[in-house]
């Protein structure tokens, strides 16, 4: 029996061990694996705690103890081995945690926390895959079918589990309730390797007597159309199919089954036809009151056949299931130019509209969804071969009763709505926009000064929520919504700060290995849906290397390592074997620095940096990465191997690209950005130099941005890592397009695809590929969490932090706070007129370096608790000095202020001449524009312009 709470020790009441979690998952009903990973966090008031020592319980759900570790010495709280018994297929125990603190005190049992173990084997289904039997064309679009069986159950009902999965999506119910809150499960994987089941408790959804469970069904990714360019349907199967398994324990210990078998009856339901991309056709004058519940006369439906299908496939989630995580009312409601009804929700996002209406039965209600306006109608240019329009057919009713309907078996990318067909007049109570997306729990927050750089940080909340549903997504609104993989390759960091993913992300690079498992080629988008096998290409590839480390990094899981290790070097050793001798991946397709903003809108890939610099130096990156990852799993041997490549990749990329002195080839931005950030320079006055060449680049630009998804994640931190934060603070505070607030500037609220998907007269960028919702181009957060505000991971898993603020920008304060696998983590700084303060909070169990800002030296250690220092401070990039007709070019640009004015004056001449003039850095103001025949009154209104400065 579970023993008292009060034991013998002294315990500590300032000391509690909470949350105690297994593997990446917050729901632990039917995990996946018998031996979940344990992790726990302790609250304390004891600055400075670690853990001395943890004990561990199991009790089984009787009571009896399963297990019982005894003291361990040891300070892990953070994915624990289990320490007992593997748990066997449907076992369910409860562990608690007590841990002891240095001082050798020990903290109260945590609570109770349960787990479950799901089908654990194929061998435990004893339900088949069903269909109806029916004739269907999977060319054409299909009714969502519904499947029902009644049984009858006896008296004394324990429990009762319901595992359920679907070739396709499904929405089950029992004797009429809704079966969990999942929207659009079980969710997309690459499903021939790996498809999801999910595990309810059901057991208060049950009663003695007759009952019924009933599904219906959609096409989902599964069956619907994917692809751009028109897309294919019926990718993995033409025809969709359900499989359920309901085992009621009652308490004498029997258990019974009711699984999907070829007894089950079959009708088309009133889903006329679903598709993610084109939407959903609902009638709800074909519903059939009473379907779902017992006694109904179903003689009409029908029969069930059974399916073939590999069962092996079958895999618990690793991560959350998609839910409706917010409503949203609409912020107006409006008539178009062209009399249309149209909505605005304030906010682009992801999901669908829920409708309340009452009407005559039969009419039809059409619903049209967009990311933006254009001329004052629904844009929907941008969604390409994507219809996005769902259809509602009202049930009707004599007394005027209000019917709600949302769709269950698509999702859309929408800020607007066009509403057609509504009976009487849209009132905004009548509508809702439904956020739908993966469950994450919210981790990660910063804050400063600035309010558009606090816009900008919440488009990417919003853009990271829309595209993570279900797989990490490039966008969730055109004829794509695919698991891009150069996307979250580069915007991983960003999300394990915002969210947590690890589950999420875990998942879905178990996907990646499975299907790159034949040929070690990282299919360009994961599940890969492609007509034909994708070549390889780098920073897109990568994401098989680069993504493990950064959740490694994040979330301290070493098994990710372990697991994904195969792949890892399977994407290695293919680009060794096409780099050959040479040691360079010059060869082949690439897609290089995308979306670099000088690339015409038709040709994405047209960047200033060569595809084959960025390959090489992803090349040099992921060996590098490898090595690492070989030497914390002790696989020496590989690391040897990998860390020598990378070295021989590196020499090739200097013989090849770098100039002794530290110039590189292409003199891009990304080019340096890469060769700083991924160490390909190997002598420090080679990175000084190339670092100063990166700001040259960048201020003969005007601090605008000259990077595409491959340049932009590193650029701030490759002008830092060489001291230039004040370079780094003008480009993250430009406006001008493009830059990261121009979109913020033109009312923004998620990340675009490209810098200009808005032109600046509010036109939609005329390049058929225009998302309004990308997030790779907001992976510019994670610089601003982990340098803007200081808080950044110095160990896996923040076991130490790394705090090293650094004010700028002209902010006066900024702030981030990270929910770690330790607890909160939290950096803020705040500037007066002479002083700093800056506030710390470190999570008990863990150590924090800190680096303070404007003081130089070694690092402080600092321990767990919340600790904060104040001391007279000037911000060393504020260097207003009194310009002249004198001055550079340069040292113009570098003024922020004096540099609006005098383009301001400028362009009343010709904004032709601002642009020669950027180029113009090393040349004084009156060299480059006094030789002009109206130089001399320009230098007039110039000087006019510098002197009124107040300096
Ligand atoms: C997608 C991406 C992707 C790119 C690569 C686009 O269509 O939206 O974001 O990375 O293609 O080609």
């Amino acid at each position: 029996m579970i023993p008292s709470q009060i034991n013998s020790q002294t315990t500590h009441l300032n000391t509690t061990v909470v949350r105690v979690r297994f593997e990446h998952l917050q729901e632990t009903l039917g995990i996946g694996t018998p031996q979940p990973r344990l992790s726990w966090l302790v609250e304390t008031s004891t600055t400075g705690w670690i853990q001395a020592a943890y004990e561990i319980e199991a009790y089984t759900p009787a009571g009896p103890l399963y297990g019982q570790t005894g003291r361990i010495e040891s300070s892990d709280s953070v994915l624990v081995a289990w320490p007992f018994t593997p748990l066997s297929s449907r076992q369910r125990v409860a562990v608690r945690v007590r841990v002891w603190g240095g001082g050798g005190q020990v903290s109260a049992w945590s609570e109770l926390a349960p787990v479950e173990a799901g089908l654990l084997d194929p061998g435990d289904w004893t339900g088949r895959f069903i269909r109806p039997d029916w004739e269907e064309d999977a060319a054409s679009p299909q009714p969502g079918p519904l499947l029902r069986k009644e049984f009858t159950l006896r008296t004394s009902i324990r429990q009762a589990r319901l595992y359920i999965t679907a070739l396709g999506v499904y929405e089950a119910s029992l004797n009429g309730s809704t079966v969990g809150d999942h929207v659009m499960a079980p969710g997309w994987t690459s499903y021939h390797h790996r498809l999801r089941y999910q595990a309810f408790d059901v057991t208060g959804l049950l009663h003695e007597g007759p009952n019924a469970i009933g599904a219906m069904l959609g096409d989902g990714w599964f069956r619907g159309r994917l692809g751009f360019g028109g897309g294919r349907p019926a990718i993995y199967g033409d025809r969709t199919a359900l499989l359920a398994q309901l085992e009621v324990e009652y308490t004498d210990g029997v258990t019974e089954r009711i699984v999907t078998d070829e007894t089950w009856r079959a009708n088309r339901g009133p889903i006329l036809t679903n598709d993610i991309y084109d939407g959903e056709e609902y009638d709800a004058r074909l519903e059939e009151p009473g379907w779902p519940k017992p006694a109904y006369d179903d003689r009409g439906w029908a029969g069930a056949k059974a399916v073939e299908w590999n069962f092996a496939t079958l895999f618990a989630p690793l991560g959350p299931p998609v839910r409706r995580t917010q409503l949203v009312a609409p912020e107006a409601i409006f008539l178009s130019p062209s009399g249309r009804t149209l909505i605005d929700f304030g906010q682009n996002l992801v999901g669908r509209l829920r409708l309340t209406v009452s009407g005559p039965a039969g009419q039809t209600i059409i619903l049209r969804h967009a990311e933006v306006l254009e001329d004052g109608e629904l844009g929907t240019r941008p969604l390409r071969h994507a219809r996005a329009t769902d259809r509602y057919t009202l049930r009707g009713s004599k007394n005027g009763d209000q019917e709600i309907w949302e769709p269950r078996f698509t999702f859309h990318g929408f800020r607007y709505a066009e509403v057609e067909g509504w009976p009487g007049e849209l009132k905004s109570e009548n509508i809702w926009a439904v956020v739908c997306h993966s469950d994450m729990e919210r981790t990660g927050w910063f804050d400063c000064s600035d309010p558009l750089i606090n816009r900008l940080h919440e488009n990417v909340v919003w853009s990271m929520r829309g595209n993570f549903l279900d797989i990490p997504t490039d966008c969730p609104q055109r004829d794509e919504r695919l698991g891009w993989t150069g996307d979250i390759q580069v915007f991983s960091p960003t999300a394990s700060f915002l969210f947590d993913s690890a589950g999420f992300l875990t998942s879905w690079l178990v996907d990646l290995a499975a299907e790159q498992k034949a040929t070690g080629v990282v299919p360009f988008v994961v599940p890969t849906v492609m007509p034909k096998p994708t070549p390889p290409t780098a920073a897109w590839g990568d994401a098989a290397v680069f993504i493990p480390w950064v959740l490694y990094q994040r979330f301290g899981d070493v098994k990710i390592l372990a697991d994904q290790f195969e792949s890892m070097c399977a994407w290695v050793d293919l680009i060794d074997r096409i780099a050959g001798k040479g040691r360079l991946w010059d060869q082949g397709f690439q897609f290089g620095d995308w979306l670099d903003p000088t690339a015409p809108p038709e040709k994405p890939a047209d960047a200033r940096t060569p595809g084959f610099i960025v390959a090489s130096a992803y090349f040099a990156r992921s060996a590098e990465i490898l090595g690492q990852a070989a030497r914390v799993l002790g696989r020496k041997e590989e690391e040897d191997r990998y860390l020598a490549l990378a070295g021989e990749v590196r020499e090739a990329f200097n013989r090849e690209y770098v100039t002794p002195s530290g110039r590189i080839l292409s003199d891009s931005a990304t080019a340096y950005a890469l060769a700083l950030q991924f160490a390909l320079l190997p002598d420090g006055s080679q990175r000084q130099h190339a670092g100063a060449r990166l700001v040259a680049l960048i201020r003969a630009g005007g601090y605008r941005i000259s990077t595409g998804f491959v340049g932009t994640p590193l650029i701030c931190d490759a002008l830092c890592s060489q001291g230039h934060y004040a370079a780094a603070f003008r480009l993250l505070t430009q406006r001008e397009c493009p830059s990261w607030l121009y979109p913020v500037t033109m009312g923004a609220t998620t990340i675009w695809e490209r810098w200009d998907s808005m032109l600046p007269d509010g036109s939609v960028n005329p390049g058929e590929m225009t998302s309004f919702n990308h997030y790779a181009l907001g992976a510019v957060a994670d610089w601003l969490h982990r340098t803007v505000a200081g808080l950044a991971p110095g160990e896996p898993g923040y076991r130490c932090l790394e705090i090293q603020p650094r004010p700028g920008g002209g902010l006066s304060h900024a702030a981030a706070r990270h929910s770690t696998p330790y607890g909160t983590a939290a950096c803020s700084w705040q500037l007066t007129a002479e002083d700093i303060t800056v506030e710390v909070e470190v999570p008990p169990n863990t150590t924090a370096r800190v680096t303070l800002p404007g003081k130089d030296g070694a690092p402080i250690k600092i321990v767990s608790g919340k600790h904060t220092w104040t001391y007279a401070y000037q911000d060393p990039d504020e260097k207003p000095k009194q310009l002249s007709l004198d001055s550079t070019i340069g040292e113009l640009i570098d003024d922020a202020e004096a540099f609006a004015l005098v383009v301001q004056a400028m362009s009343e001449h010709g904004t032709e001449l601002v642009g020669n003039l950027l180029a113009l850095e090393q040349a004084s103001l009156r060299q480059a524009v006094g030789f002009l025949p109206w130089g001399e009154e320009l230098l007039a209104s110039i000087a006019e312009v510098l002197s009124g400065l107040n300096r």
